[in-house]
């Protein structure tokens, strides 16, 4: 079927379309209700059907002769290993770790807090969460433990999973002590503790509370799949908002797993036993749905890869990955490909590997620059797709569906609104703006399945952050346009939120952090255009009167701050003092203008500034870290 007779059929009959599209599940009870609207905002899908996503992950597969094909492939230049677990292999583990968390008094609606790096245990551990329908809420390695501690006390978890390094490149980063720091600040305690200890770092364990997870699952019972409500919670995962309180995305368990099976063939365009690399990491929401979930419920081989597109050992990273496990679709971040093309920019590595497995490029995470997109297609000379989602849908919100019909690319946009999705670009009345026009980009309800139900134990908060702009959508907080071929341009993000390598973070949360430091008395954080990351986080920082720390040592204090109570990865590198900060005359600070003027944009003086002279202050100051204006 067409693209377009599908994207309408999903439109104008939802619960038909969706009621087909669930066969592809195992239903342990079937579902007699497709839609349960009788909560509006609250859709539910699949209300009074019962399964097991891990079941369908997994045992389905080994029960249907796919027990002998590699379920994941481990690869991991920073450790020199490859290692193969077919689906056989997996369900065994699986089903041990699964009896380690039983045996911990994990059940059913418990949560499970996974903090580890790029190892097929973290997808072991949630796959045994969801075999016993335990949520699980995995935090990326790379945040601090101040940000782990925040997620501890909201998801209060009973049982927290981790290992004791992970590897950045040729550093041993210890978690172990960054775990038992998080454990210390939160106010929320887990009962244990499962550590896997790995060769590269040993780490001493705490009696009674941590438990070595070799030993755990070597002495585990296997235990079966436990048959939950689709509407029943399957993770946890959070995202940055305007605050430094991440945002706890919930997903259910029946209309992920329906969406998640659809997408494969219909987006990606592969078929069971293909092997489909998601390039990013569990803690982020591509690796929840294509590092895991989508590709075993769908029964391809998934790469589970630790390592980074460049430094492990070239630019030539993933090209090897590519011949050597014969990937079908490598999906990754726009700036993964800036990183290989600075290192490497007439792609002479690639010229050193078979990459002829390769049907085709996804990109998301950030815009695709043109430049960077059509750098990817001269080199691999395959298609490469802009896809645009987010944390909270689990999926994309457009694509080019390569499963239905392809069609032209064109640089800079992510195609077509996916069949479910019934997307309006409003204006600010919440009118929908005609082609050609932007505005923001809000999802009419209901949302198709597998998009989030909720915030963890915040409905109001829930209702407040997405649906409450404008009745009866779904706020995505970007703004864009769709063109007169139905084309999607996600140009911008509304609120306070950056892209920083792929990431989302948020700068009122890096605010927050600045303005802990006792000589600041009012800051603003920046995303700046950055070559690399897309955009980084600059400081602009006001001291209070009397401040002594020498301003040289204050800005080091600061980057620090934010490595400390943040991470690593919030790649907060520069910040620069300055007497005060453009503001409205209702006290608002202009971060729009500023950012502008660092990124070398032309501004216009707002109407509404208070004292438009701290302009050129601003921009003299962003001078002397390297960003100035040349349009005034
Ligand atoms: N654990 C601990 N630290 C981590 C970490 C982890 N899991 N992941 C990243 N970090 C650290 C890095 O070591 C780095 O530290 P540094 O400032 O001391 O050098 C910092 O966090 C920033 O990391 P990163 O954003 O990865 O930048 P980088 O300069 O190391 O690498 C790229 C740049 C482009 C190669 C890298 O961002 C990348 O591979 N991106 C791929 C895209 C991706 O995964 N996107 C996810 C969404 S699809
Ligand atoms: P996250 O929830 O961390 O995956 O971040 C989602 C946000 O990243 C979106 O709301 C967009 O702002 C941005 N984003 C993701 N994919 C794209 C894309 N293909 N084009 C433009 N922006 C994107």
């Amino acid at each position: 079927m067409s693209y377009m007779d599908t994207y309408q059929r999903a439109l104008d009959n939802p619960e038909e379309f969706w009621a087909e599209v669930a066969q592809g599940i195992h239903w342990d009870v079937p579902f007699t209700k497709v839609l349960d609207s009788s909560n509006i905002p609250f859709y539910r899908w699949y209300p009074d059907g019962k399964l097991n996503t891990c079941y369908n992950a997994v045992d389905r597969h080994v029960e249907n002769g796919r027990g002998e094909q590699a379920a994941l492939i481990y690869d991991s230049p920073v450790t020199q290993t490859v290692e193969y677990i077919t689906y056989a292999e997996l369900k065994n583990r699986v089903a041990k770790f699964a009896g380690a968390l039983t045996k911990l008094n994990v059940s059913k609606g418990d949560r499970v807090v996974v903090y580890m790096p790029m190892v097929p245990e973290a997808v072991i551990a949630m796959l045994a969460c969801a075999r016993i329908g335990a949520i699980h809420s995995v935090v990326f390695g790379g945040f601090a433990p101040k940000e782990l501690a925040t997620r501890i006390n909201d998801a209060k978890p009973k049982v927290i999973v981790s290992a004791t390094c992970g590897i950045e490149i040729n550093r041993v980063i210890e978690y172990k002590p960054l775990l038992d720091a998080a454990i210390e600040q939160a106010i929320h305690k887990p009962d244990s503790c499962i550590i896997l200890q790995r060769s590269q770092c040993k780490a001493g364990m705490i009696d009674g509370r941590d438990h070595d997870w070799q030993e755990v699952e070597a002495t585990a019972n296997v235990v079966d799949c436990v048959s939950v409500e689709a509407t029943h919670p399957l993770y946890i995962l959070y995202t940055s908002g305007t605050t430094g309180m991440p945002k706890g995305v919930v997903r259910d368990n029946g209309g992920h797993a329906v969406a998640m099976n659809w997408t494969m063939k219909n987006i990606y365009n592969v078929e069971p036993g293909d092997v489909y690399w998601a390039a990013s990491d569990v803690g982020w929401v591509v690796g929840h749905s294509y590092i895991c979930y989508a590709p075993l419920i769908y029964g391809c081989t998934s790469l589970v890869y630790e390592g980074k597109p460049v430094g492990t050992p070239d630019a030539g990273a993933f090209w090897r990955v590519i011949e050597q496990h014969k990937v079908k679709v490598l999906f990754t971040a726009p700036t993964a490909f800036r990183a290989i093309k600075r290192d490497d920019p007439e792609g002479k590595l690639i010229k050193d590997y078979n990459i002829s497995s390769l049907a085709t490029l996804f990109l998301a995470g950030e815009r695709s620059d043109p430049p960077t997109l059509a750098w990817a297609e001269e080199q691999l000379k395959v298609p490469v797709i802009d896809h645009w989602w987010q944390t909270e849908t689990g999926w994309a919100i457009s694509a080019n569906c390569l499963g239905l019909e392809q069609f032209p690319i064109k640089h800079g946009s992510a195609s077509r609104p996916s069949p479910g999705y019934d997307l309006k670009i409003l204006d600010d009345k919440g009118n929908p703006l005609p082609c050609g026009e932007m505005g923001k980009m809000a999802v009419k309800l209901p949302m198709p399945p597998g998009c989030l139900l909720t915030l963890w134990q915040k409905d109001e908060e829930f209702i407040e952050a997405y649906l409450s702009m404008h009745e009866g959508y779904y706020m995505t907080w970007d703004a864009g346009y769709i063109d007169s071929d139905g084309d999607v341009w996600v140009m911008s993000r509304l609120g306070d939120v950056i892209n920083v390598a792929g990431h989302r973070l948020s700068t009122g949360g890096m605010e927050e952090v600045l303005a802990s430091h006792p000589d600041v008395a009012e800051c603003a954080v920046i995303g700046v255009a950055d070559e690399l990351k897309g955009q980084i986080p600059i400081g602009l920082v006001v001291l209070k009167s009397g401040a002594k720390t020498e301003h040289e040592t204050l800005i080091t204090q600061l980057v620090e701050l934010i490595r400390k109570e943040i991470g690593a990865v919030a790649s907060f590198k520069k910040a620069v003092i300055v007497d005060r900060l453009p503001k409205t005359r209702s006290g608002k600070i202009l971060r729009g203008t500023m950012k502008k003027i660092a990124d070398c944009e032309h501004y216009s003086i707002p109407a509404t500034i208070d004292d438009p002279v701290i302009l050129n202050e601003i921009t003299e100051a962003l001078k002397t870290i390297g960003y100035r204006s040349e349009s005034e």
